[in-house]
């Protein structure tokens, strides 16, 4: 027996993956937001400090030797921050740190001038400048490039990483997944081809034991060939699931009793079986008859086993919900699968039985939904009451 924690530590893995990555993104957001502010105080104080220059430099004595220290120290020192010197009409007078397309004419400039002015009103109020009575200024600014960017930046960073990390996860999963296919059909081609050998050998003594009269009246020689045929059988599903299986229009009902009639001599005689369509009798779905009366064998011993050998089993074949589909309920009247396992049964491994390998519905979902393209899975179940396997095929 295999624990049964292998689903759920599973879980807990990629909730732990999950919570590292939100602290993260979620600190680098906070980091970054703080160098947002820090940059945007600074560029506050740099506009601030050109303002007062610019209400220096018009107050100023014009001899005043100090403006020329202003003019290149303090005005011309800010090289990042965009701003637009305006008249008290929003008229623009001059402008700093934008970038124009050259050779424009006036009209234009002032034009494209205007639409940054409406820009910068949304982040920020303009400065005003004013010498009352005399005159009225207005410095209108807006982020520099390296603060916008700045802003953006966490959110790129993350959205990259996360496009990263979906990408490998799925090239991950796909190999993992294409790892598990060579193992299933590796296992099932080898076990195929060493059953073939003894397996023709007995076939022939068995034909030989019946043309005998050696052996005439002999019940043995009906029960030696029952077993003979029930071994290609077994020798037939397992090359099946070693390569790529043929589907066929096969009338369902019928498969479905076949698949029953080996069941029913087999189980405790308490276990009644029923078998229903609402479809006329030669209604067809894409079946391989070997993998398909296997699943109907996997379903159908788990719920014996789920039943304590008394209940019954209803196999219903029925509408789908899916175009061009065909539904087949099994449902027992066993103890039925609590909500949360309801997924994990599938899962190879699972089992809750003190002999179970835990691959028969591992097996059946693999061999409905790779080689069928159908699906597979839980329909409800009701612990105490029972359970319903719902398989959706291809018509
Ligand atoms: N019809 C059912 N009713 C209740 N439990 C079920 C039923 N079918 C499957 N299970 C649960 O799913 C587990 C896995 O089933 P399976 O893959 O066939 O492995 P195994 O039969 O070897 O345990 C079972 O051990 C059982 O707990
Ligand atoms: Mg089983």
């Amino acid at each position: 027996m295999i624990p049964t924690s292998i689903y759920s530590k599973k879980a807990r893995i990629k909730l732990l993956i999950m919570t590292v990555a939100l602290v993260i993104g979620a600190s680098t957001v906070i980091y970054t937001n703080l160098l947002v502010a820090k940059l945007s105080e600074r560029e506050q104080q740099l506009i601030d400090l050109y303002a007062k220059g610019l209400r220096y430099m018009n107050n100023a004595d014009i001899n005043s030797g100090n403006l020329v220290f202003i003019q290149e120290e303090i005005i011309d020192a800010n090289r990042s921050v965009p701003v637009i010197l305006t008249d008290e009409n929003e008229e623009p007078i001059a402008y700093k740190n934008l970038t124009l397309p050259q050779k424009i004419s006036k009209k234009r400039e002032n034009n494209l001038l205007r639409r940054e002015i409406a820009k910068m009103k949304l982040q920020h109020k303009p400065i005003v400048v004013e010498e009352p009575g005399v005159f009225k200024n207005y410095i209108f600014y807006k982020d520099s490039e390296l603060l916008t960017q700045l802003r953006y930046y966490p959110y790129v960073q993350l959205t990259v990483i996360a496009c990263l990390s979906l990408i490998a996860y799925y090239a991950f999963s796909y190999s993992r997944k294409a790892e598990q296919n060579r193992v299933w059909v590796g296992l099932a081609k080898e076990t195929a081809h060493q059953l073939g050998t003894p397996l023709s050998s007995l076939m022939a003594w068995y034909e030989y034991m019946k043309g005998s009269p050696r052996f005439d009246n002999e019940p043995i020689v009906e029960e030696l060939g029952k077993d003979v045929r029930r071994l290609e059988i077994i020798t037939e599903r397992f090359s099946n699931i070693g390569s790529v299986p043929i589907l066929k229009d096969e009338p369902l009902k019928k498969v479905v009793e076949n698949a029953i009639g080996y069941l029913r001599n087999r189980v405790s005689q308490k276990v009644a079986f029923y078998i229903e369509s609402e479809f006329p009798e030669e209604t067809t779905a894409k079946v391989n008859i070997p993998l398909f009366e296997w699943v109907i064998e996997n379903i159908c011993k788990n719920a014996v086993d789920a039943m304590e050998g008394k209940g019954s089993i209803t196999l219903r074949i029925t509408k789908s919900n899916t175009k061009n589909a065909i539904a087949l309920d099994i449902q027992d009247t066993g103890k039925g699968i609590p909500k949360t396992k309801q997924e994990e049964v599938f899962v190879p491994g699972f089992t809750t039985k003190k002999r179970g390998w835990g691959l028969g519905l591992a097996l059946a979902r693999r061999i409905i939904e790779n080689y069928h393209q159908g699906r597979l899975f839980v329909k409800n179940s009701e612990v105490g009451k029972g359970t319903t396997f719902r398989m959706v095929l291809n018509r």
